[in-house]
């Protein structure tokens, strides 16, 4: 097959969602459909219920077993989807964020009971940064919940985007009857536990021809009529343009537990979503169908078995053919790696590949090589763009508590580091180290692995930070008096980059206030800020 079917063929998305919206659930019906797995309960749920570092260190051993489930692969309708799972613990948000960048689009699940929770609202934040597509599934209509109306109004309040349901249900909870799909013009008739039969599903073009009442009822046919005409009088007709650029969301409506309105958006998403798309690197913008292999590692999952400590490099592929040890240029190290046993990931198993392409996510076996935001290609320079350090939001002093063990603590930090765990920040007035993350959890996961596989031991001391942020400006006399007047509150992060250490949200809009020609980022570019500084 030719470079531009074999793009032409693939889909690659994210489920994301606020935990215990059904993800997971989700995923697995999709498998099932896909036929990547044939009974239910194959897909574990990545979601850590306890908190105790101790229950999360027992499910990443399970997970560095089985790293399968990072991403799964399936056929459907002649299409490889790949889905790149996320994880469920939202102090584990930042591996989720990073994860997005390597997708084409996205998918997001909604309680129709929470509606849009926190988490939800952080991580279409991040699609939208890189206007990734959206679809929304509105899950559980087996349950009561909000209004349809007041939902979608609440998602395009706080979500920001336009939606245009493309299926509507009857009813919900006890009284649930089922979805009008306005995409294919089909009522589907609920019945619990998934029991679905073909005669659920009917043709049905003319909304005002009475058979809707016997399907239906009375009651529920004339407030279906009503409702969708509200519908076409309320939200604006599918737009695939406005879709495609991140502008406007197509909602369904369902319950995955029931295996129910799934596969009506399955059969939308294959038709609508996008192939993988050109990618802009610092230099110029990468097409997938360019003759020569690119790619950038999105992901790093180490083993934490100290036994077998290599760890796997996720990689996405953005143009080209990537083929089994041939050499690639590691941009950022300027040598040739050749790999002998890439993997792919098909649902439960794993497999060595020959080739992969575009929107395909291979496994590389890393000992210590990569970071987070390498490319890989065959020989150009290239820097792809749009891998983000977020702002942190906890900080801590990290102290070394076994003099002996200088060397291996300096050594666990960076390589957790390289993986993405947190950000390391060194203090320019006095050197001394500082954690960021986006969760307390990391804090315990860091002191844990450092000891478990580096046999450093490390102390924490309490900060008073509000934010971290990447400075940069124009103006290098506005960055070199910014620089001599805020000394003590910066730090350089593990890439050189400048950073500002806010004790308050006072005190950094003070700062900004005070230096109108320096720019403060939230999110910086790992392989970007240092460039523009
Ligand atoms: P997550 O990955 O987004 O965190 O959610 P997950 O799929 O694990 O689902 C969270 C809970 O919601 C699970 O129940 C799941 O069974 C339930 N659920 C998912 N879809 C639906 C649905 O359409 N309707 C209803 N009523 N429930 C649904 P749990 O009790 O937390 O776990 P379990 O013991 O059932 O696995």
């Amino acid at each position: 097959m030719s470079l531009k079917k074999e793009i032409a063929r693939r889909k690659t998305f994210g489920i994301i969602s606020h935990p215990d919206a059904g993800k997971t659930t989700l995923t697995e019906k999709l498998l099932l459909f896909g036929g990547a797995i044939q009974v239910a309960g194959a897909v574990k749920s990545n979601k850590i219920k306890k908190t105790t570092v101790s229950d999360f260190m027992e499910i990443e051993k399970q997970r560095g077993i089985s790293v399968a489930t990072s991403v799964m692969a399936f056929e459907y309708r002649d299409l490889k989807i790949n889905i790149l799972d996320t994880p469920g613990h939202q102090d584990f948000a930042e591996d989720t964020y990073r994860t997005l960048t390597a997708v084409d689009s996205a998918i997001v699940v909604i309680d129709v009971a929470k509606g849009v929770e926190p988490q939800t609202e952080k991580l279409v934040n991040v699609c939208r940064m890189r206007d990734t597509p959206i679809i929304i599934f509105i899950n559980k209509l087996d349950r009561e919940g909000k209004d349809p109306f007041v939902l979608l109004d609440e998602i395009e309040q706080k979500l920001g985007i336009t939606v245009s349901p493309l299926s509507w249900p009857v009813g919900m909870g006890r009284i649930f009857k089922g979805v009008y799909s306005m995409y294919e013009q089909k009522l589907v008739l609920f019945r619990p536990h998934g029991k679905q039969k073909e005669e659920d599903t009917i043709e049905f073009n003319d909304l005002s021809d009475p058979a809707l009442e016997k399907h239906l009822g009375e009651k529920p046919a004339a407030t279906l009529r009503e409702e969708l005409e509200m519908v076409h009088g309320v939200y604006p007709d599918f737009d695939k343009d406005a879709y495609l650029k991140g502008q406007q969301s197509p909602v369904f409506f369902g319950s995955a537990i029931n295996n129910f309105g799934v596969r009506e958006m399955l059969d939308c998403f294959v038709d609508i979503a996008p192939v993988p798309r050109p990618r802009p690197a610092e230099e110029r913008m990468v097409a997938p169908d360019e003759e020569g292999f690119t790619g950038f590692v999105f992901k790093i999952h180490a083993n934490i078995d100290p036994r077998h400590r290599a760890r796997i490099a996720f990689l996405r592929i953005c143009s080209g053919t990537f083929e089994r040890n041939k050499p690639y240029l590691h941009v950022r190290l300027g040598q040739q790696l050749r790999f002998a046993n890439p993997t792919s990931f098909m649902a439960d198993k794993k497999e060595v590949i020959d080739e992969a392409y575009p929107g395909d996510v291979v496994g590389l076996h890393d000992t210590g090589n990569f970071k987070i935001g390498d490319t890989l290609t065959e020989g150009e320079v290239l820097h792809f763009k749009g891998i983000p350090n977020f702002s942190p939001e906890q900080f801590r002093y990290v102290e070394n508590a076994d003099p002996m063990k200088s060397k291996q603590l300096a050594k666990g930090l960076e390589q957790l580091m390289d993986e993405g765990v947190a950000q390391l920040f060194t203090k320019e007035s006095n050197g001394r180290k500082i954690i960021g993350t986006v969760g307390a959890l990391q804090f315990d996961v860091i002191q844990y692995r450092l000891q478990h596989e580096y046999g450093a031991s490390c102390r924490y001391e309490p900060t008073n930070l509000h934010k971290a942020c990447w400075i940069t400006s124009k103006d290098p006399a506005a960055l070199k008096e910014f620089i001599a007047r805020r000394a003590k509150d910066l730090a350089r992060d593990t890439h050189g980059n400048l950073v500002y250490l806010a004790e308050s949200a006072w005190s950094l809009k003070m700062a900004q206030d005070n230096h109108p020609d320096v720019e403060f980022h939230f999110t910086s570019e790992m392989n970007g800020v240092r460039r523009r500084e």
